[in-house]
This record gives C-alpha cells, structure tokens and sequence, in this order.
C-alpha cells in the first residue's frame, strides 16, 4: 500500500476485519447485503508501513455454494430454491449457514469468523486460512446466536447468547473462558416468540437482552417458506423489553418496557445507582433491513435515516417505564468506544460511521461527547468510511487517547483507503493507499503484536 502521512511507530498489529463480498454465485444473485460470502480482510502495522491481504472464508456455505453455482445455505434473507422437504430444515437442522461474514473475535484463544449462527469457523490470524468450524457446544445449543459477544477482563470470559428453537423456545446467555475451558450457561428464558437481536448490552455485574419488537412464530421458521428474516413481524404494540440478568447467578433481575424502537448495535451500558443507562444506535422500526436488500443497493437508492444515538434509562429498583434521551442529534452506525478502559463503564467518547445531513449513506466518521452532545465529524467528498475502529496508544491514561482505523472507498477514484485519525480531533494523521476497491466490511478488531 502507498503509504500518505506518518503511520505511529507504537501502532504495531493487525487489524483483521470481515463483511460480505460475494453477491453473485453461478448466474444467481443473492437477495440481501447481509448475504454476501464472507471475505476476511487484514492489514499490518510495523515499522510504519501497512501492507493489505484478503481472501475469501472457506466455509461450508461458501464451499458448497461455489460448487453448486448458489447460495447453497439459507442466509440472512435469501434461500436457495428447494423443494418443500428439503426446507423443513434451515435453523433446525444442523446443517445451517456458517458464512461468518459479520464479525471477527477470540474464543479461548482461537480466532473465529461470526455471523449468525452457532457456527463460528476458525481460520489463522496472519495466513487468513480458514481451519474450520468451531461450534457453539451442545451443552448451549441453540441456532440463532449473535455476532457480538462481550468480553469481560476481570471475569476472564466472553459473554453471548443463543436462541434455542423448538416447541419450547428460550434465549440461554453463556460465557466462553479466554482460557479455552469448556463453555458454560448462565441464564435461560422461555420465549414463545424469540426476537432478532444483533446484539445485546453488558454492564459490570449484568447483561441485558433488549428484546426489539420484530419477532418470529418458531413454527414459521421451522417450515420455512420464506428466507430467514421474512419470517419476522414487526409487532410495535408489544413495545420494546429489557431483561436484566446477573452475570453471576444468571438471575434475571428485572424486565422493563419502553415504546416500540429497533436497533442493530449496542453502544455502551453502565450502571448509575439504581438505574442502568443503555446506549444504542436506534431507529423507530426495523425498515432499515429493508432498505439493506442488494437490488436498492445496487440501484443506487438512498438510505433515508440511520441509526441516532439514543440512551435507555432504566430503574433497577422499581418498576417504571424506560425513558429514552438523545445523546446527539446525528446519525451513526456501525458504533465504536474505548472497549478495553470503558466496556460495561461510564464512559464519554463514541465513534461511528455517520450519516452527514441530506446525505445518502455512511459518509462521515463521527465523534460524540456523551456527556455534552457535542459531535464532531471527518469528511472527504465521495467518500465512504467503514466502522472506525479505536485503538489505544499505549499507556494512554485518558479515554479516548488513541488513533481511529477505517476503511474508506473513495467512489470518485474507484480505490480505497485505511485512514488513520486521531481519534480525539479527527484529524488525518495517515493513510495507506490500496489501488483497488475494499469491499463495504461490517466489523473488525485490531490486534496488537504480543
Ligand atoms: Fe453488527
């Protein structure tokens, strides 16, 4: 890469990211963004240099579908074509996707691809190949997980959960050690009608489900007459509910309510004397999925609103409706903050991707003052920047002391970017030049050398 600026001598590691890349299969074409086979991506930091690798996840999905010239798994929103009996299958059957095209994480030392599913699929951090699946164990269960688990230092673990699909359906939270013993359940609930949850929230002593109003009938999955997603309903009437539980005793310790509302991320969560503060990205309905098909995409269609930074209030000690502030009047997406200092903790700083005003898609990298409101914003005309990702300068002794990673696809040149900001001003401080278009990733994390 052609390197622009001055990358920091300190900044040594890797940066692994992940996203869909691969839409069209055969003469086929999957339906939605969230569908694309997974590429993994990786740049190196040292000596002041970067250099850039890809390659393609070697799932099963991805094998099997290369081999049959379709998506050969249901994915997020589109099925391949079967007949009726080979349906009765999809989330129930063992057989479902591993195309880990969200996320990147560390489960008990081993580094795994995610997506959706309780498939998570191993490959190595410097040669990007992939090693196979690693699944969820039996003793969790369950189908559907998630692509954001949290991780908790002084515990030693990551924290996720499943849904576990059946005549009997139930969310079961689990923590995953960081020294690769076996993983353990924390928590079970019933559910008659699971929701799609991306995420959920950690505080220090709790994980909170917010359990968004787009539900499914598990009977609709089961038979599966429509691609994944299309068998959930938009219920506003049932509001939004918020399921505390203790990290400890897996106790659920209260359920709270709030007016209808859909978010992909979680931002931050902390507690605040009797009250929990949840921040999320948030939308008034899950339209946005909608909007994230690949034939408006690929039209050009605009994406009216994303995500705004809204804060949940919620009384631990009584029951009382959840109040919802603005944090700042923007939009941001794909959120970031200072994990390792602030994870489950007050916290003042967030960064994301932001819609800028009458702008049509991530266009700008924000940075919010939570405690004031006030934001900030880095622009380039015809550009298009990825999660930002925070890096800490070490021995940073403030919040937010650090250097932003992004992936910029600068559509006016037809090339992208890995921009490097400061991550208090906003300011360029470098960047390293690819001669080719990057994919559009979803998520990664960086790494420093050991
Ligand atoms: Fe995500």
């Amino acid at each position: 890469m052609v390197v622009r600026g001055e990358f920091p001598a300190w900044l040594q590691g890797t940066l692994l990211r992940n996203g869909p890349a691969k839409f069209d299969i055969g003469s086929t074409t999957v339906n939605h963004w969230f569908d694309g086979l997974a590429m993994l991506h990786r740049f190196e930091f040292g000596g002041g240099n970067v250099t850039y690798t890809n390659r393609f996840l070697r799932s099963e999905a991805f094998t099997e579908s290369i081999a049959e010239g379709q998506l050969a798994l249901g994915g997020f929103a589109t099925d391949p074509c079967r007949t009726l009996f080979q349906r009765v299958a999809s989330v129930f059957s063992p057989h479902y996707t591993d195309n880990g095209n969200v996320n990147i994480d560390v489960f008990g030392g081993a580094t795994v691809a995610l997506t959706e599913t309780t498939l998570p699929v191993r490959f190595d951090p410097q040669t990007l190949a992939t090693m196979g699946q690693a699944p969820i164990s039996a003793d969790v269960g369950g189908q559907l997980s998630i692509a954001h688990p949290h991780h908790d230092k002084s515990r030693g673990c990551r924290f996720s959960y499943v849904v576990k699909f059946g005549p009997h359906s139930h969310y079961r939270l689990f923590a995953i050690p960081d020294d690769g013993s076996p993983e353990r359940v924390i928590a079970e609930m019933p559910v008659d009608k699971p929701a799609y949850m991306h995420s959920f929230a950690m505080t220090e002593r709790y994980l909170i489900l917010t359990e968004f109003p787009i539900v499914v009938d598990p009977l609709k999955l089961l038979l599966a007459l429509s691609p994944f997603i299309r068998n959930y309903e938009w219920q506003p009437e049932r509001g939004l509910r918020f399921h505390v539980f203790d990290k400890d005793t897996g106790e659920l310790i209260a359920t709270r309510s709030a007016k209808a509302a859909f978010a992909f991320h979680h931002i931050n969560a902390f507690e605040d004397g009797d009250n929990l503060q949840i921040d999320a990205s948030v939308y008034d309905d899950p339209t946005i999925i909608d909007q994230l098909y690949l034939a408006p995409l690929r039209a050009g269609e605009t994406i009216a609103a994303i995500g705004r930074p809204i804060r949940f209030t919620l009384a631990l000690d009584h029951d009382a409706p959840v109040t919802s502030t603005v944090i700042a009047d923007e939009m941001l997406e794909l959120p970031r903050m200072d994990y390792d200092r602030c994870a489950g903790r007050p916290y003042r700083y967030m960064w994301g991707a932001g819609q800028s005003p009458g702008g049509s898609f991530l266009d700008s990298i924000v940075r919010v003052d939570v405690a004031k409101g006030e934001t900030s914003r880095w622009f380039a005309e015809g550009c298009f920047p990825g999660e930002p990702v925070f890096v800490s300068r070490p021995g940073a002794d403030q919040e937010g002391e650090g250097v932003l990673l992004s992936v910029v696809l600068d559509a006016i040149k037809g090339t992208s970017s890995l921009l490097l900001l400061d991550a208090r001003t906003l300011s360029e401080i470098a960047r390293a030049e690819c001669p080719h278009k990057i994919p559009f990733g979803l998520h990664g994390n960086f790494y420093p050398d050991a």
